[in-house]
């Protein structure tokens, strides 16, 4: 395939979004919109122009950040999507091959519409548009066509009625020859409706021009443009199937797809189930085999073959979990390795923590890992038993298997295979329960006779 220059328009203001966060760093399963577009041209190997507005700074540390060697260019006064591509010209002036012009806020544009694109530059045509038909017209431009080619592209608000009347409009992804950019994008005026310079008008003159423009048509989910919270929440559904859709054809149980809510990165291996109201978010792997029970939220941790999380458990950042592991209800495991076959089954916090392999962390049990200032590290050896309702203050260390007696609170380490014990000794006064009671009986009644 040729090579290829992608130039991604992000300099839009976004108003319709009503944020103080510009429009394409919302996220969609978790990613910035303009980073699902950086990271969809940057499986093409593509050379990367991101056009920014003024105080964009955010937009650009977020297209840095994935793609460190992109061209950013700034539009200090937004003129159009022609005015905005011309402010990339640095890029496009020396590009070996074709041109992609992208809208920052169409996160969905697949590889399949991209590669279309390139087939049919490499094969003559000049440039290539990409159309689709939307529920409502109103707004965009539309493509006039001839025989199979396009000739122009109306904008609305420059539409005669008749032009309105044609369903089949421009998503603004439109691919170029190198050569035939660099030929029109100077001569692209401001006479029209709008008194902008419109990308759009390089139809026109390259068709002028005898050059060849054609159209291939994409999915309207596709092509969605995220310019207000519907749109956002839109594509948010549909990333959503799509996601659903990919994992259950890779060999991934879902009980209730609907249910269930991936991000742009989660990795699932075959025969993994996932019971409904499971939210996973950024920076997941789940091994083979492993069950997530009911309304669990997982969040940039790794989760291994056959392991079980849940129903109701927390998993946060840098949770590990070996082979095996079980975490049970109302449990919460962060930056902590649980060894291959232990269990932390009830109501427990693991914070800061190395826990061994077959260990069994018993129903309450906490690690106390911050001291109001800093974090300290917990440790517990191989085959441990941590009886329910400890403590443990960190940092410390229960040694391979060690038992620590229920309720206790450890502030010292405990060696391998040592009871623990760090609780008040038990007093039992045989019938002191019973004159208590009678007295509170007494105090009741002396009440009630005032
Ligand atoms: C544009 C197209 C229209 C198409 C529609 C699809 C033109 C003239 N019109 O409409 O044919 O149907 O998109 O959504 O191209 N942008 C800049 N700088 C600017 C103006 C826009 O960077 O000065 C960027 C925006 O950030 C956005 C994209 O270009 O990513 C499209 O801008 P927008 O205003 O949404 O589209 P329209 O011009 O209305």
């Amino acid at each position: 395939m040729t090579e290829l220059l992608s130039i991604i328009l992000a300099a839009g203001e976004g108003t319709r979004m009503r944020s103080a966060t510009p429009k394409v760093l919302h996220p969609v399963g978790g990613l910035p919109v303009v980073s699902h577009v950086v990271r969809t041209v940057q499986a093409f190997g593509a050379q990367i122009a991101v056009v920014v507005g003024p105080n964009h700074e955010a937009v650009e540390a977020a297209v840095t950040e994935i793609a460190p060697g992109a061209a950013i260019s700034r539009q200090e006064q937004r003129l159009g999507t022609g005015h905005a591509v011309l402010q990339a010209k640095p890029s496009y002036a020396a590009a070996p091959g074709h041109i992609l012009v992208l809208y920052a806020d169409t996160p969905l544009v697949t590889a399949a519409t991209i590669t279309e694109i390139a087939t049919r530059l490499d094969a003559g045509a000049d440039m290539v548009v990409v159309g689709f038909r939307p529920g409502d017209p109103t707004g965009y431009g539309r493509l006039l066509t001839e025989n199979g080619r396009v000739v122009a592209i109306r904008e609305h608000k420059d539409a005669t009625e008749a032009e309105r009347t044609i369903g089949l409009c421009n998503s603004g992804i439109i691919g170029f020859r190198g050569d035939t950019l660099r030929a029109v994008i100077d001569r692209i005026d401001n006479k029209n409706a709008k008194g902008e310079y419109y990308l759009t008008d390089a139809v026109e003159l390259a068709s002028a021009d005898g050059r060849r423009i054609d159209y291939i048509e994409a999915d309207a989910n596709e092509l969605i443009g995220v310019d207000d919270r519907t749109k956002l929440a839109q594509a948010e559904a549909t990333f959503q199937e799509l996601r659903r859709s990919d994992f259950m054809k890779a060999g991934v149980t879902l009980k209730d797809p609907k249910s269930v809510w991936f991000s742009y990165d989660t990795q699932i291996a075959r025969d993994v189930t996932i019971e409904p109201n499971v939210v996973f978010g950024p920076g997941v792997v789940i091994e083979e085999g492993a069950v997530i029970h009911a309304f669990s939220h997982i969040e940039g941790a790794h989760v291994g073959r056959n392991a079980s999380v849940g129903p109701f458990a927390r998993l946060r950042p840098e949770a590990n979990l070996g082979e095996g592991a079980k975490i049970g209800n109302f449990v919460e495991i962060k930056k902590a390795e649980i060894g291959k076959g232990a269990k932390v089954s009830h109501l427990t916090y693991i914070g800061d923590a190395t826990i061994g392999a077959d260990v069994n962390i018993g129903a309450g049990v906490i690690t106390v890992n911050y001291d109001g200032y800093n974090k300290h590290r917990t440790v517990v050896g191989d085959g441990a038993f941590i009886g329910s309702n400890a403590a443990l203050v960190a940092p410390v260390s229960v040694g391979a298997g060690a038992l620590v007696a229920s309720g206790s609170v450890i502030t010292e380490d405990v060696e391998a295979d040592a009871l623990a014990l760090g609780r008040a000794r038990q007093v039992n006064k045989p019938g002191r329960a019973k004159e208590i009671f009678a007295a509170a009986k007494a105090r009741k009644q002396a009440k009630k006779g005032n």
